[in-house]
């Protein structure tokens, strides 16, 4: 059997978890791919027990990896955009070497680059554990959907978001009180602002949008609003209507253009998406063939995450590296993205006002006026403080999301309106 000289860039989370695989498995592995497994180096920042690893060069420090040539193969879980992350994987590639990286915010912002690198250096860029951790879900677009036209994909795409917002719902405390909890529990990171902020999500959803339509992968052309916002009383009366609010990636095409939407939306609670819970993430692609492929599954962990980094070592194992990259970047066709403005759909909306006579015919003339009709209208009033206010929680029949913007001024500069009115998208999944 020919050697495979693996260096091992990071070993954090995933880090770990691929070693432990690799410790654990690796005859499988190597029956597999028909290759020896050797790890010739490490860089590890943190100094660990690396006694068992005796013919393997430990660095301290991943730049080292600047200089050092030893390797087939660079696994990349050091994380982050650019810096040293960025700079071993295309030095990596300069050297005509492959890389698995799990590095969604590198592809998010440098795979259109990464990749065409990698195409012209005749070398392999897998980067299936970029999104969706435990699920193969870059594999599925690629690989097992070949057949199919992809038509839309909804995902849940970040656990601790999708964490905070089920657990606001069961124990009914505020975001701030289950942020702190996921963050005790080791669901969220220590600055878990990406998760909240929805850039975890835009990032993946970018990754998996240019796969299935051939686009660029553009993180400027996602539309990205967070969950910091979120308030129990909305989860509440979303429940009530019968829904639930997930943090959603939604890409598909509209028009000839690319559409790359992340927002909190209400979907059906009876839905495959308003089902995935706590810390899971789910993924439902329509196409041609069929209404709904749903994956579901763990998003993130040491060990399905690893699990997905060592998925692409099968594609190392194939003699045309360069061919088995998952896009090539001379071959994209679309350019246009569809704007947030653009969107048709329903929409929820809570005004709190003072309950006085002629509020809701104020509210129903601005929705007029600019086409929008109710769907459902109820009040309930706030009987905790017993001071006069109400929350009138309207959905909508589909309309244009540039008249809901303008509507909703009109609503937010009324005298009776107490608070700016909370707006949520709805989502049929
Ligand atoms: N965690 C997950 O479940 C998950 C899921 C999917 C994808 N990912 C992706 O996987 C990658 C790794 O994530 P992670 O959760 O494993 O992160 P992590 O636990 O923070 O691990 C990253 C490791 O890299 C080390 N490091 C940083 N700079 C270094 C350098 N110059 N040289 C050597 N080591 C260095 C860090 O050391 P220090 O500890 O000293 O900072 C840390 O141990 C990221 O791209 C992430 O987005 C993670």
């Amino acid at each position: 059997m020919d050697d495979l000289k693996i260096a091992i860039a990071g070993v954090g989370t995933v880090g770990n978890g691929v070693l432990v695989l690799l410790k654990k498995n690796r005859k499988k592995i190597e029956n597999k791919i028909g290759k020896k497994i050797k790890i010739t180096a490490i860089a590890s920042r943190k100094s660990r027990d690396f006694t068992s690893f005796k013919k393997t060069k430990i660095f301290s420090d991943a730049n080292s990896f600047l200089n050092f040539s030893d390797y087939d193969l660079l696994i990349e879980l050091i994380g982050g955009s650019d810096g040293i992350a960025k700079e071993i994987v295309i030095d990596a590639l300069k050297k005509k070497k492959n890389v698995i990286t799990a590095n969604k915010a590198l592809i998010s912002k440098h795979g259109n680059f990464i990749l065409k690198l990698a195409h012209s250096q005749k070398v392999f860029v897998g980067y299936e554990a970029s999104v969706a951790g435990g699920i193969p879900i870059i594999t599925i677009i690629n690989n097992f959907l070949v057949s199919n036209t992809i038509k839309k994909i909804s995902g849940i795409l970040n656990g601790t978001s999708n964490y905070i917002l089920s657990k606001m719902l069961e124990t009914k405390k505020n975001f701030k009180t289950i942020l702190n909890d996921a963050k005790a529990h080791g669901y969220a990171e220590s600055d878990p602002s990406f998760d909240i902020n929805g850039m975890d999500t835009a990032h993946k959803l970018s990754i998996m949008s240019s796969i299935s339509f051939n686009n660029k992968i553009d993180l400027e052309k996602v539309f990205v609003s967070g969950i910091e916002d979120i308030q129990y009383t909305d989860l509440k009366y979303a429940d009530e209507l019968g829904f639930r609010i997930k943090l959603l990636g939604l890409t598909k095409i509209v028009r000839s253009k690319v559409m790359q939407f992340v927002y909190p939306s209400l979907v059906n609670k009876k839905s495959l998406l308003g089902n995935v819970d706590n810390v899971f993430n789910g993924i439902i692609i329509e196409t041609d063939s069929s209404k709904k492929f749903f994956f579901q599954g763990e998003g993130a962990g040491a060990l399905p995450t690893a699990t997905s980094v060592l998925s692409d070592l099968e594609r190392i194992s194939l003699t045309n590296y360069s061919k088995q990259n998952y896009q090539n970047t001379k071959t994209l066709t679309m350019k246009d993205y569809f704007k947030i403005d653009e969107r048709y759909g329903s929409y929820y909306f809570r005004i709190k006002t003072f309950d006085v006579a002629g509020v809701i015919a104020d509210i129903s003339k601005i929705l007029k006026k600019f086409n929008i009709s109710i769907k459902t209208l109820y009040q309930k009033d706030n009987t905790e403080k017993n001071n006069n206010e109400v929350n009138i929680v309207i959905t909508t029949h589909n309309c244009e999301e540039k008249n809901v913007r303008k509507a909703i001024n009109l609503i937010n500069n009324l005298d009776s309106t107490k608070e700016r009115v909370v707006i949520y998208r709805v989502e049929i999944t």
